[in-house]
């Protein structure tokens, strides 16, 4: 099982406000930043070949502090990235390329929480022969469509609609031409690699999420890690 990590951190995280730590995937939660959580998440899995993490510019210290935070030692390469989540995916897996790995797990960097049973269903459904592979949990909640975030204009029914997690996996040249075509044809605001894949008629199968694979996007996120770390350290 030939497997690289591309973990995405090259956003400026302004939905989490300004903090004088930058953005949210180097604020701190426990006593370690949220991107070395979530690196040694994969840097701890066996299966894990060559990560590359993909960080903004302006970000080179931070990332190079929090590299020192890590308590596993991995092979990690560092790529800058792009104005969206989608170029800097590019700029990872045309990185990663080189290294002639069969499949690739693509990850948001503010996801620390992501756990080896994940990993490891992720695993089984590649091995089973799928092409893409995603994560996805189930909507619990009815869902609303209110455009103007005021006034609630239909009702969605929620059977058989799923949130989207990462990692997503795929076979690495099947996404790496998917996302090289999805860029020659004009495209970069896709918001997860899943939809690279559909778009370029890639069959992509669910795995069951995991709920506590949650995505930091406000303070309030940051703040919940943080606690939640704590109390697992008493
Ligand atoms: O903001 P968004 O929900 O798209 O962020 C998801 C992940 O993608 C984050 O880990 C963020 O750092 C990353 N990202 C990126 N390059 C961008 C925008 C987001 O690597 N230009």
């Amino acid at each position: 099982f030939s497997c690289g990590v591309v973990i995405v951190a090259a956003g400026r995280g302004e939905r989490a406000g300004q903090s004088a730590e930058g953005p949210k995937q180097y604020r701190t939660i426990g006593d370690r930043p949220v991107i070395a959580h979530t690196l040694d998440s994969f840097a701890t899995w066996l299966p894990a070949g060559p990560i590359v993490v993909v960080i903004h510019p302006d970000d080179e210290d931070l990332f190079a502090a929090a590299r020192l935070r890590l308590s596993s030692q991995a092979e990690v390469s560092v790529v800058h990235g792009g104005p969206t989540r989608q170029l800097s995916v590019l700029a990872g897996l045309e990185a990663l390329e080189a290294s002639g790995v069969q499949y690739v797990m693509i990850h948001d960097g503010v996801r620390p929480f992501v756990g080896h049973d994940l990993l490891e269903r992720c695993r089984a459904a590649l091995e089973h022969g799928a092409e893409a592979v995603l994560p996805a949990i189930a909507v619990a909640d009815t869902l609303k469509r209110a455009a103007d975030g005021r006034t609630v204009e239909e009702t969605i029914p929620r059977n058989g609609l799923y949130a989207a997690q990462t990692p997503q996996c795929f076979r690495m040249q099947a996404i790496l031409s998917a996302h090289r075509a999805a860029n020659a044809s004009g495209r970069s605001n896709f918001t997860d690699d899943a939809s690279i894949a559909e778009w370029a008629g890639m069959p992509v199968v669910l795995v069951e999420g995991a709920a506590d694979n949650v995505k930091l996007t406000l303070r309030s996120d940051i703040s919940m890690a943080d606690e939640r770390l704590a109390r697992h350290a008493l």
